[in-house]
């Protein structure tokens, strides 16, 4: 199974950054733009895991999970990846509430992580996390004019800020029409805190 880690994006965040994708789409070059229902934030992408590994790989992430700290998040400005190149990224970003909230994001990214090498030799990224919902992938890249389009369009909010009451582990299926998502277990922050 391919899967991932990923954050829920509350109904009104999500509703409002399909509008701008709606809005903005016409005037930009190609992309493929992710359907609104299907918004997220990966946390861990941990790509091929096989079935018979799927039950400890669940228990190491709910452990990881219930010792989380409470966290608050909103969506908001955006960008395109990579930087300073031609994009093939187009997204917006999941900001701390506080400085705080950052802090705990990157420490269950990284309890997250640590979890899933154990339990399914999973290898840690070594970029640095970058926390975002993935709006567009444009095809071909857009050129710097279009990405500095979007990143001024996404110079706002999106819906309210948002309190991260838990994860989720994420199956997505490859097929013609593109991904598909299936969420395969919910894990609650905090759970022992
Ligand atoms: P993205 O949103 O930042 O593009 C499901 O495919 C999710 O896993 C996507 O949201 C994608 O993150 C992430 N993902 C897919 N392939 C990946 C890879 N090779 N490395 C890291 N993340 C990946």
């Amino acid at each position: 199974m391919r899967l991932f880690v990923a954050l829920e994006i509350p109904a009104d965040a999500r509703h409002q950054a399909a509008e701008l994708a709606r809005s903005l789409s016409p005037e930009l070059p190609k992309a493929r733009w992710v359907r609104g229902e299907h918004l997220h934030g990966t946390l861990i992408f941990l790509g091929e895991v096989e079935t018979a590994r799927v039950d400890s790989l669940t228990l190491a992430l709910r452990g990881a999970c219930a010792v989380a700290l409470p966290l608050a998040l909103v969506l908001r400005h955006g960008g395109t990846f990579p930087p300073r190149r031609p994009a093939r990224v187009a997204w917006l970003g999941l900001e701390g509430v506080s400085l705080d909230a950052l802090t705990r994001l990157r420490e269950l990214v990284s309890r997250l992580s640590v979890a899933a090498a154990g339990a399914v030799g999973f290898v840690p990224e070594t970029r640095p996390f970058h926390p975002h919902v993935t709006l567009a992938r444009p095809a071909p890249p857009w050129p710097h004019a279009a990405a500095e389009r979007f990143a001024l369009a996404a110079e706002r909010s999106f819906g309210e800020p948002f309190e991260v009451e838990s994860v989720t582990l994420m199956e997505s299926e490859l097929g013609p029409g593109g991904a598909r998502y299936r969420q395969v277990e919910r894990f609650p922050l905090g759970a022992v805190a």
